[in-house]
């Protein structure tokens, strides 16, 4: 494997952007290939097999472009196809995903803590926060809760307004999340209203997100690995969706911070 090889990020579709984002920002060094795989978006209802199968073809497109790492951006890709894509690709490329960097902080900084997760049903049916946090620490207190229609309202772009507030206010008033001392941001799209979900409380919480706990624990990975790609080489990212539309593009530039060239990339041909 080349330190200089690119590294592939892939979601459900736009968010999975808030994750590339923050690796950019945290390894300036590295060629980032993004794939959004907006035709088959949401993920977070399909089932585990469904995604399996899109994982797959994706893993093949990114081992293509000879990748050195992949990166499942996607929570409830990553509950569901982490295990499966690690055997598909084997040799072939490292895998990472937005779970376990999170799980491993949690374990580490949450001793004694009540840690709320919210996220898609995918992503919360598999259960595998509570079951990954307490394989590690069990004294950590873990409560979880699928939060569906969180991803559909901010696509909208309803961000701050009053229906992003009483929808914000019926999840997080759910007694499954009472007690809680920190809020883990278990899906791509969450990051964008960071502020309106610490703001339900009336006392500080920690809200953990993903996409930069992920592109530190990938910094370390490739240290560790001897990949990282040391020299400076002109970024030239590239990022591809399966369909495009101008509302993809439009969010796009919402979820990454700034202007995203998208390129339409159909695997299912
Ligand atoms: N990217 C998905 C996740 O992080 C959210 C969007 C979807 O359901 O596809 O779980």
């Amino acid at each position: 494997m080349q330190k200089t090889a690119p590294i592939g990020i892939f979601d459900s579709g736009i968010g999975g952007l808030t994750v590339a984002h923050a690796i950019k920002n945290e390894l300036p060094n590295e060629q980032l290939i993004y794939f959004g795989d907006t035709a088959h978006l949401p993920y977070g209802d399909k089932s585990t097999a469904t995604i399996q199968a899109y994982a797959v073809k994706i893993a093949d497109f990114f081992l293509q472009q000879k990748c050195k790492v992949i990166v499942i951006a996607c929570n409830s890709a990553s509950a569901a196809a982490n295990e499966l894509l690690k055997e598909y690709v084997a040799s072939r490329a490292k895998i990472i995903n937005v779970i376990e960097p999170m799980v491993n902080y949690i374990a580490t900084t949450q001793t004694n803590k009540t840690v709320g997760v919210i996220g898609t049903k995918q992503t919360i049916n598999s259960g595998i926060y509570p079951q990954s946090i307490l394989a590690q620490n069990t004294h950590v207190k873990v409560k979880a809760l699928a939060t569906p229609l969180l991803v559909p309202m901010i696509e909208e772009g309803f961000l701050h307004n009053r229906i992003a507030h009483d929808v914000i206010d019926k999840y997080l008033g759910n007694t499954a999340l009472q007690g809680i001392d920190s809020l883990v941001l278990g899906c791509t799209h969450y990051p964008l209203i960071k502020d309106e979900l610490a703001g339900y409380y009336n006392h500080p919480i920690q809200v953990l997100d993903s996409s930069i706990i992920t592109a530190t624990f990938l910094k370390q990975f490739l240290a560790a690995n001897n990949l990282l790609a040391t020299a400076e080489q002109p970024a030239h990212h590239r990022f591809f969706v399966s369909d495009l539309t101008d509302s993809f593009k439009h969010s796009a530039k919402l979820f990454f911070g700034e202007p995203v060239v998208l390129e339409m990339h159909r695997l299912w041909e």
